[in-house]
């Protein structure tokens, strides 16, 4: 009896000392998205079999473009003498999350983008940016993720004909100058979207604004939707390809304590103590 509510209570209290992460990509495969030039996600020489000598053996060879799927824009995509993939100082891939909703005015118009104004209001609401912080635009545009008409605004290859939600050039350049005006620093701008930039731009403005800065890019992200507006972590892991201008990256963020926290880690300490007890007298 006493081991038996000694297993229950342990339960209950790992059920409420575990962290809640959120997965914020999509995998890399057959199906993922990718700007439509060139080719995308490949097989080849997959051996999935028991081999002669009766062991179990799996090994793939892998052809696919750095920007597919939920990648990272490494600053030299744009610039030249910006950090490529290899080259982003660690400390760079980890940091508080803020996320800044535009889904509302994106409902209404699909080509809605980021304005100076939407970062003025975020912060009269919700203060300064963290230091080292990660910037997600949420725009909802991740539901047509996985259909090419829906998410590109087109099937066609020719980018005029494209439509989605973006980044203005002029939220860039505030985006940008933060580190200089609050002395905050601003480490990566990530989207649900297949583009920092206008759907039709044909310059990159945005692109090539933030990574001069050395401000990396993070597109086709999942799950911006179940980001909280501040408060997770975020750990960012690009592919270290040598020399690369980006790649799939895996994106997890530590969400932060759902309830009130001082409930929580009431609970949480009066199970300990009980816990603590019960071993007490169990031994
Ligand atoms: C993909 O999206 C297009 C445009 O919204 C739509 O017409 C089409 O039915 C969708 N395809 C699938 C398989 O859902
Ligand atoms: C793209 O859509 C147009 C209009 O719906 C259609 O006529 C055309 O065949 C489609 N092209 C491809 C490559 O699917
Ligand atoms: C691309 O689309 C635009 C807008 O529809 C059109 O003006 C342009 O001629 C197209 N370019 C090519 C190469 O087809
Ligand atoms: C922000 O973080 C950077 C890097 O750690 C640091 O150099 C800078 O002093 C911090 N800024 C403030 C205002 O604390």
């Amino acid at each position: 009896m006493k081991s038996e509510c000694f297993s229950i209570l342990l339960s209950i209290y790992f059920t409420f000392g575990r962290a809640e992460y959120l997965d914020m990509s999509y995998d890399v495969g057959e199906e993922s998205m990718f700007w439509p030039v060139g080719n995308g996600f490949t097989r080849a020489d997959v051996t999935r079999d028991y081999q002669p000598a009766g062991y179990w053996y799996h090994n793939e060879m892998l052809s696919f473009p750095e920007h597919i799927s939920t990648h990272m824009d490494a600053p030299s995509h744009f610039a030249e003498n910006g950090w490529t993939v290899d080259q982003i100082p660690l400390e760079h891939l980890m940091g508080p999350a803020v996320k800044i909703d535009i889904s509302d005015k994106v409902a209404s118009d699909q080509k809605a983008i980021l304005t100076t104004d939407d970062l003025s209001d975020w912060w009269r609401k919700y203060g300064d940016f963290p230091n080292g912080t990660i910037v997600f635009v949420y725009t909802g545009w991740g539901s047509r993720y996985g259909n090419q008409t829906a998410y590109f605004g087109s099937n066609s290859t020719n980018s005029s004909t494209f439509r989605f939600p973006a980044i203005s050039v002029g939220a860039a350049q505030i985006l940008t100058q933060y580190e200089r005006t609050t002395g905050y620093q601003i480490l990566g701008v990530g989207m649900d979207t297949p583009s920092l930039d206008e759907s039709d731009s044909q310059t990159f403005k945005v692109h090539q604004e933030l990574f001069a800065a050395n401000i990396y890019g993070l597109e086709n992200v999942a799950n911006l939707e179940k980001l909280p507006v501040t408060g997770a972590t975020v750990t960012i892991m690009p592919i270290k390809i040598k020399d690369g201008s980006g790649g799939p990256v895996r994106i997890i963020a530590k969400l932060p304590e759902v309830n009130a926290a001082s409930d929580k880690s009431l609970t949480r300490s009066s199970l300990s103590l009980l816990l603590t007890l019960l071993l007490f007298i169990y031994y």
